[in-house]
C-alpha cells in the first residue's frame, strides 16, 4: 500500500498557553481514517495531544472536530480524501461549544438540551406493566427511524447559525429528537411535546447547514418543518413568534389558494406585515437584492386543480 507523508495542522488549546497551531507530520495511505491520524500523532509524537475518540466507526458520535474548517467525525474521514495538493489538513474544536483542551469541546449545553426534550418514550400503563402491547406498521416505524439515528455527536449544532443567534431555540439535533417521539404513536407525551418544541421549531432560518454536516443523515431540518406542522395542535403561550408562524401560515395557504403558488415578497409582507417589509426593503436596496422582490411571478393555469386539491385547507 503506497504511504504518503502528510502535515497536519492542529489548533491547539489549553489554560496555561492560550490558542496556538501545531504541525505534525504523519504518515498515511488511503485508508488511514482521521482518528489513526491522531492516535498515530499521540503515540509517537506528542502525548500531550489531546482528542475524544472511541468507536472509530461512526457510531458513538465522539470524534466530532472541524476537519479544514467543516464539521466532520475524524473516524468517518479518510486522510486522503481531505488532505490539499500540499499534503495538508488542518483541525480544530468545533464551533459553538467551549474549547476544554485542543480538540475536546465541553459538550455539556449540548446534553442539557438534548435532555430538555424528554429524549426516551413515554409508553402507556398499561403496556409497561405487560397488559397491553403496542405495535408499529412498517411505515410509522420508518417516519421514526430517520431521526432515531442521531449520535449525539452535536456536528449540527456547531453548525447552527441559529442556536448562536437565539438562546431561545433549541437546535437541530434536540428537535430531530424531540419530533422523533411525536412521531412516535406509542409516546404519551405528543401534546407536552408539541407545546414545548413548538416555538423552538419556528425560530430555525431554514438553512440546511444541519442537513449537511450530519454524518448519519437524521436531517433535523426536516424534523422542525415536520413539527411546525402541528401548529394547529399548539396550546402553550401565544408567543411573538408563534402569532408570526401562525401569520405565515395562514399567509401560505392564503396565497396558494389564491395564485397557485406562494409568491416570496407577498408571502413576507403578509407574514411580517408593512413595516418590516420597509426595513427589509432598505436592506434589499443596500445590498443590491431588490430586483428580487419585483419579479415577475404569474398565476398557475389551473388554480381550480389547486383549490380541489387544498380542500378546506383555507
Ligand atoms: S442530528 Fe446528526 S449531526 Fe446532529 S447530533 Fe445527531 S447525528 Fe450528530
Ligand atoms: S436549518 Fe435550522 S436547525 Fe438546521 S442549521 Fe439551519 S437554522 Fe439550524
Ligand atoms: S470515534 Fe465514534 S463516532 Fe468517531
Amino acid at each position: 500500500m503506497e504511504e504518503k507523508e502528510i502535515t497536519v495542522n492542529v489548533k491547539k488549546y489549553n489554560e496555561k498557553d492560550g490558542v496556538f497551531w501545531k504541525s505534525y507530520r504523519v504518515k498515511a495511505d488511503r485508508y488511514t481514517q482521521m482518528t489513526e491520524v491522531l492516535r498515530r500523532i499521540k503515540t509517537e509524537q506528542d502525548p500531550s495531544l489531546s482528542y475524544r475518540a472511541s468507536c472509530h466507526m461512526a457510531v458513538c458520535g465522539s470524534c466530532s472536530m472541524k476537519i479544514n474548517g467543516i464539521p466532520s467525525l475524524a473516524c468517518k474521514t479518510m486522510a486522503f480524501k481531505v488532505m490539499d495538493e500540499k499534503g495538508e489538513i488542518n483541525l480544530e474544536s468545533m464551533d459553538y461549544y467551549t474549547e476544554v483542551r485542543d480538540l475536546i469541546p465541553d459538550v455539556d449545553t449540548f446534553y442539557d438540551r438534548m435532555y430538555k426534550v424528554m429524549p426516551r418514550l413515554y409508553a402507556d400503563e398499561e403496556v409497561i406493566e405487560g397488559k397491553e402491547e403496542q405495535r408499529m406498521l412498517p411505515e410509522e416505524q420508518k417516519e421514526v427511524w430517520k431521526f432515531q439515528g442521531c449520535i449525539y455527536c452535536g456536528l449540527c449544532v456547531s453548525a447552527c447559525p441559529s442556536v448562536k443567534a437565539d438562546e431561545k431555540f433549541l437546535g437541530p439535533a434536540a428537535h430531530a429528537k424531540g419530533y422523533r417521539y411525536i412521531a412516535d404513536d406509542r409516546d404519551t407525551k405528543k401534546e407536552e411535546r408539541i407545546d414545548m418544541l413548538m416555538d423552538s421549531a419556528w425560530r430555525c432560518t431554514s438553512c440546511y447547514m444541519c442537513y449537511e454536516v450530519c454524518p448519519q443523515d437524521v436531517q433535523p431540518v426536516i424534523a422542525i418543518k415536520k413539527t411546525r406542522s402541528h401548529l394547529d395542535d399548539y396550546r402553550g403561550p401565544e408567543t411573538d413568534v408563534i402569532t408570526m408562524a401562525r401569520k405565515h401560515d395562514n399567509a401560505i395557504l392564503e396565497l396558494i389558494n389564491d395564485t397557485g403558488k406562494i409568491k416570496e415578497s407577498s408571502l413576507y409582507l403578509k407574514t411580517f406585515g408593512f413595516g418590516e417589509a420597509i426595513k427589509d426593503s432598505i436592506n434589499m436596496l443596500k445590498s443590491g437584492k431588490i430586483k428580487y422582490a419585483f419579479t415577475k411571478d404569474n398565476n398557475v393555469k389551473n388554480i381550480n386543480e389547486i383549490k380541489k386539491i387544498m380542500g378546506d385547507k383555507k
